[in-house]
């Protein structure tokens, strides 16, 4: 391992040029203007997995394509397909996106969030710690096995795709595709957070989502506002009013039948999660909050990975621009989402929000609802194998005790790899809670980036050294 661990060392100014340049492209999926930029990106990447050795191609899809990579195989000639152990050689997979989240509002951006800027040991940019900067750091330690002819103890295939922040729809149906070539032991994504820079992190269940736009639309354009005021309802105050009965005093959606099947904490993992090194006052702090807010009897760390919710990420409605403007404005629009936890499944909870929104809107406006993205919450055993050699894989680099913790984001794919490709998700997360993941100013941890390169190195010895059922 040695000639691997001194290369990672050695390469770290050139491996922070290279993310800089990933993190160049523009690549957000949710606007369509950029769809050139998705496909530049995925054509630099797929570049630089073939600079580092990897066998690689662009797979199209119906959307963005997905970057295909992966180690060289032995071939039957130079070496015995059979593991050391005496069972196959294990093969893994590696998740993650080269998307972005749209930056908007670029006001609030000390510098543009497409030009790289490094203070201190933090690279600012949109998509540096989600996810570029996070799959980057397992390329960097496959390119130090390949580079130093250190023989890794597995096979690799990276999947980096480009729809994970619009709900990858169109990554279920590749993977049914390429099944076969697909097929795999564990799937590593490093996609999620750790608490502090002491506090490396497996990540055991994350919640799920389903999305929507509901239109109000009232008269046929805006209305004066003295003229007709009066007469017709407002739009944007009725969506209001509607908004305003989905969520009670308690923070609980009110929704009937949505907290059904929601399966509930046990007294153990509540003892767990009170454990985590963050306090109340600290998280109001980063916030930026006058005070926290939440469902009731729950603690924020409860509240915001192991509790469904509702937020509105959206709202619009007449005049946006300076000054004022006496209208009645035409339509009101609100985009939602609901995060899920086990047992949820979107397409219920999806019906039962649809019924009850139409029961709360007003015969004096016509409602247009769209439903968006869904995917199911995941929730994997912390006790396997798997978990455990990963665990391991975070001590040896990070220097710290990992700790155990469920997320609040959403990765769709996860439960797909598991029913298409029967392969649990091991969630080995790099980003910290201050690097604004989705907020402007979006930085990566210079020394996350470098510890990850670390920990995926030591764990494609733990996954591989693990006992294996043949
Ligand atoms: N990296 C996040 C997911 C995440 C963040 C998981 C933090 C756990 C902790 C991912 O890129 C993401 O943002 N996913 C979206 C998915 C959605 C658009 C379908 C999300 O959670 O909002
Ligand atoms: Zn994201």
């Amino acid at each position: 391992m040695q000639p691997v661990l001194d290369y990672l060392t050695q390469n770290q100014s050139r491996f922070i040029d290279e993310l800089c340049q990933y993190v160049r492209f523009p690549s957000v999926s949710a606007q369509p203007q950029h769809k050139r930029d998705l496909q530049n990106c995925a054509e630099w990447l797929l570049k630089h997995c073939q600079q580092i050795g990897l066998d690689a191609r662009l797979c199209p899809t119906a959307g963005n394509p997905v970057v295909l990579a992966r180690t060289p195989r032995r071939s039957r000639r130079n070496g015995p397909l059979a593991h050391a152990r005496g069972s196959v050689r294990p093969h893994f997979l590696v998740y993650g996106h080269y998307d972005v989240q749209p930056p908007e509002p670029f006001e609030l951006w000390k510098t543009p969030p497409f030009e790289p800027r490094i203070e201190g040991r933090s690279l600012f940019a949109r998509g540096a710690s989600d996810n570029k900067g996070q799959n980057l750091a397992h390329f960097k330690a496959v390119e130090a096995y390949l580079r130093t002819g250190t023989e890794l103890p597995c096979d690799i295939t990276f999947v980096i795709e480009g729809e994970e922040e619009v709900g990858s729809k169109n990554l279920a149906p590749f993977l049914r595709q390429n099944k076969a070539e697909l097929r795999c032991d564990t799937i590593v994504i490093s996609d999620t957070g750790m608490p502090t820079p002491r506090h490396p992190a497996l990540t055991y269940a994350l919640r799920g989502i389903t999305a929507f736009e509901i239109i109000l639309h009232g008269p046929a354009r805006d209305l004066h506002s003295g003229i007709f005021g009066g007469t017709v309802d407002n739009p944007a105050m009725a969506l209001s009013q509607l908004l305003a009965k989905l969520r009670d005093k308690n923070g609980r959606v009110a929704i009937p039948g949505f907290y059904d099947e929601v399966r509930p904490l046990s007294g153990y993992e509540r003892k767990q999660f009170a454990r985590l090194p963050i306090t109340s006052r600290e998280f109001r702090k980063m916030l930026g909050v006058p005070k926290l807010f939440g469902e009731r009897g729950f603690t924020p760390h409860e509240r915001r990975s192991a509790r469904p919710t509702i937020e509105i990420n959206g709202l619009t409605s007449g005049y946006q621009g300076e000054g004022s403007k006496t209208i009645v404005p035409a339509w009101a629009r609100a985009k939602l989402t609901f995060r899920l936890v086990p047992d949820q499944d979107p397409a219920r909870i999806n019906k039962l929000i649809v019924r009850h929104l139409k029961r709360l809107c007003p015969p004096t406006v016509r409602m247009e609802i769209k439903s968006g993205h869904g995917a199911e919450a995941y929730l994997v055993s912390p006790t396997g194998p798997e978990m455990q050699a990963g665990l391991r894989a975070l001590k040896k680099a990070f220097g710290f005790e990992p700790v155990l913790m469920r997320e609040g984001g959403s990765i769709p794919i996860v439960n797909d790899f598991k029913h298409i490709l029967k392969a649990d998700a091991l969630l080995l997360g790099l980003a910290l809670p201050d690097d604004n993941a989705h907020s402007p100013n979006e930085k990566f941890n210079l020394d996350c980036f470098a510890k990850g390169q670390l920990m995926s190195a030591w764990l494609w010895q733990e996954l591989s050294s693990m006992k294996r059922e043949t």
